[in-house]
């Protein structure tokens, strides 16, 4: 049967801007703001605790790109770009710390970004001393408002191409190399594939609490303490497990994951959520909370396609600024597909980032005995590959740790 060749047309990962002091403030800008390009330097002497970096174009998502105050440039006379700014504002949940300069300023706009809960409407091109004005009033309120809870783990979220592609798997194991014995990061999976996932079985720690009390909370989440409460794994991993009994997708809400991901910040360093095939109401949050998406597929026609198609509804959920790590699992090995790496990425458009071989044998022991790959067979090719996913989702984490055992 000939298929028809497909294409895949944007590939746009855009990665968080770096700041690299601690300590400091960080505003990030769109050029056209100002009319140099730049804040002047008398700007950012009367700032000194505020470092400057330039968005380097307009803002696109509802991220802060990792600033705390972003200011950003809209036309008036442009309805889509006036649009696009609102729900951006919304999606940041954060509009108090957005400054937004106005070409072609009229009141019923101002008036709209305003109620949007914009820091401030400035017109342009902006004129700094009203800007600092501005800024004061929020660097201000920035440094009074409560300190954020201490631990801010970082979340990873699991998608697949597809049901069975090894996502459940691969995210488990890598939580045991993460973990190293308890020598390495405070890390948990967490298995919101609620109605199919399997997570806990696969490293066998079934007796401990599920997200079926998560649900029995109704969101009351900050005092549920999980780093007590999940009994770690021998490897150091804690796994939150699917419900025992059945539950329906939507038993979970927007809420609830926004609440259990905040209280999972709190207890854990790193937090891998593995989430169903199927799209819910609350993917969305999952994925905006997350650094990073770990996309797992595998090497045949009907998978790229699924690539292509989960690539395609991150971008319409306007998630295309969180970078995607792109796995093929079960590739070469004891599993020869006849689909040559190349063509598929080719035809999804960007190269994979991981490959996983194919080992069966060496899984499914993994799996049936409820132990870190390392346990039965130290530096398999399946492992190597799981350290370099590690070192990808966390690169402090998982550097020099050759060695792991129990
Ligand atoms: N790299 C691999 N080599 C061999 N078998 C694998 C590999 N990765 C996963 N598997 C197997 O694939 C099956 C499905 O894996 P699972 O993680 O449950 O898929 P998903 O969570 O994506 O639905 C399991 O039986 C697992 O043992
Ligand atoms: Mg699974």
């Amino acid at each position: 049967m000939m298929r028809a060749p497909f294409r895949f047309s944007r590939n746009a990962v855009a990665e968080e801007l770096s700041f690299p002091t601690p300590g400091t403030r960080h505003l990030a800008f769109d050029p056209v703001a100002f009319a140099d390009g730049a804040p002047s330097q008398a700007l950012r002497g009367q700032f000194p605790q505020l470092q400057f970096s330039s968005l380097g174009g307009a803002w696109t998502s509802g991220s802060l790109k990792g600033a705390d105050v972003l200011l950003v440039a809209v036309d008036g006379a442009s309805p889509v770009d006036v649009d696009g700014l609102c729900i951006n504002l919304r999606e940041s949940g954060r509009a108090d710390q957005v400054v937004i300069c106005l070409t072609n300023a009229d009141l019923a706009t101002t008036r709209r970004l305003i109620r949007e809960g914009a820091a401030d409407v400035l017109p342009a091109p902006v004129s700094e001393p009203a800007l600092a004005a501005t800024l004061e009033r929020i660097v201000g309120r920035l440094e009074t408002a409560a300190p954020l809870p201490a631990a801010s783990g970082q979340v990873v979220s699991f998608l697949k191409a597809g049901g069975g592609v090894g996502s459940t798997a691969l995210a488990v194991q890598v939580a045991a190399i993460l973990a190293d014995n308890g020598r390495g990061p405070r890390v948990c999976v967490v298995d919101l594939d609620v109605q199919f996932g399997s997570a806990a079985m696969y490293l066998d720690v079934q007796d401990s609490i599920t997200i079926g009390q998560v649900l029995s909370t109704h969101g009351e989440l900050s005092e549920m303490g999980f780093a007590s409460a999940l009994r770690p794994h021998a490897s150091g991993a804690r796994i939150l497990g699917a419900p025992a009994e059945f539950v329906p997708l939507d038993a979970l809400t927007p809420n609830v994951v926004d609440a259990l991901v905040s209280a999972l910040k709190r207890d854990f360093d790193i937090i891998l959520l593995d989430l169903p095939t199927a799209w819910t109401a609350w993917t969305y949050r999952a994925l905006r909370q997350s650094t990073r998406i770990v996309l797992v597929s595998q090497l045949t026609v009907p998978h790229a396609h699924l690539i292509r198609r989960q690539l395609n509804l991150i971008e319409t959920q306007r998630l295309e600024d969180i970078p995607i790590t792109l796995v093929c699992n079960r590739c070469g090995g004891d599993n020869p597909t006849g689909v040559s790496l190349r063509s598929v990425a080719g035809a999804v458009g960007r190269p994979f980032d991981v490959t996983v071989p194919d080992e069966r044998k060496l899984m499914n022991e993994a799996i049936n005995q409820g132990v870190a790959l390392s346990t039965l067979r130290r530096g398999s090719k399946l492992e190597k590959a799981l350290v370099q996913l590690g070192e990808l989702i966390a690169p402090k984490a998982a550097t020099a740790k050759p060695n792991r055992g129990n």
